[in-house]
């Protein structure tokens, strides 16, 4: 089938099946493209909790699907591509977390959307790279245990001394692979430029940062920056869209092929298989439901 065909019939099978289709920046131009919303992670969850529409495709990885699932039980929640998950996202378990919170009971747990329910479920409240220091800020402890970023977990404390952060060792694969080097090659190869980086990014590359945000806060500052050049330390999702959207900027990724592979998983093609088959869709238990919804709930009313 031609591109403009799937499309077309995209479009009727969203229709026919009153679907919402929400796609996260990192996903292919051309998904996001037929997405009613592209958001970040935590306007996803809130559209996603706000939803009208009995289905809800999220196209993007598992941990986004869950929380939408998690957000709105009775709610049919479809993604595209069951294994397109978030590596980060495994690196911590449940076990991992308790056995922090006997060694610091008087510490608040914050945990990255970025993780599993069954996570979730043993954390005080999530949150996302937009929403991090609003939360951490808010908690009346001193003490936060962070899972499960360790560059997300250092930004926060950095930014909100008056916390005392744990961190965990867990980290984004993709943003955890830019260097110093990058960064500073990037800036001499475009020396009247800003740079613009997701905190999942190292210290040692933030540190050169002009602005530190969320994938739509980075949009956000590239679209009101008065700055023609502008350096993005975040994945090529952004970079492509803010290429089109801004022909008269320079926009310039920090390193060649910066690329999250499991967002790529989604595609035209995937997008109409799930919205044809009605597949695939997230199943979690009544339990796993009721455990996780606290904190993700505590985060979007925050
Ligand atoms: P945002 O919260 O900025 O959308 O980021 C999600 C993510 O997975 C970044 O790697
Ligand atoms: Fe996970 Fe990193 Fe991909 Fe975001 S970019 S979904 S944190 S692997």
């Amino acid at each position: 089938m031609a591109n403009s065909d799937i499309r077309q019939r995209i479009l009727e099978l969203k229709a026919e099946k009153n679907a919402l289709v929400l796609a996260h920046y990192y996903q292919p131009l051309e998904v996001q493209d037929m997405a009613d919303h592209v958001c970040d992670s935590f306007e996803m969850a809130k559209r996603a909790r706000a939803a009208e529409q009995q289905t809800v495709v999220i196209c993007g990885v598992v941990f986004m699907a869950e929380s939408a699932k998690i957000l709105n039980p009775g709610k049919k929640i479809l993604i595209p591509v069951m294994e397109a998950g978030c590596p980060m996202a495994d690196m911590v378990t449940p076990e991992d977390v308790i056995k922090l919170k006997k060694e610091h009971p008087d510490a608040a747990v914050v945990c990255y959307v970025n993780s599993s329910a069954a996570v979730k479920s043993v954390s005080d409240i999530c949150c996302t790279s937009s929403s991090v220091l609003r939360i951490v800020r808010s908690l009346p402890q001193k003490k936060i245990i962070f899972i499960p970023d360790k560059n997300l977990g250092a930004y926060v404390a950095k930014q909100v001394p008056e916390k005392e952060v744990i961190l965990f060792d867990g980290f984004c694969p993709t943003h955890n692979r830019i260097s110093e080097s990058d960064v500073l090659r990037a800036k001499a190869a475009h020396p009247d430029s800003v740079f613009a980086a997701h905190p999942e990014c190292r210290e040692e590359v933030l540190n050169h940062a002009d602005f530190i945000g969320s994938t739509a806060q980075i949009l956000d500052y590239a679209r009101k920056s008065e700055e023609k050049t502008i350096i993005i330390g975040t994945e090529q999702g952004i970079v492509e869209r803010l290429r089109r959207e801004l022909p008269n900027k320079n926009i310039y990724s920090v390193a060649a092929s910066f690329i999250c592979p499991n967002m790529k998983k989604t595609g035209l093609q995937e997008l109409l298989n799930c919205l044809e088959n009605e597949q695939w869709e997230i199943k979690l238990t009544d339990g796993e439901i009721a455990a996780a919804k606290q904190s993700l709930d505590r985060m979007v009313s925050i």
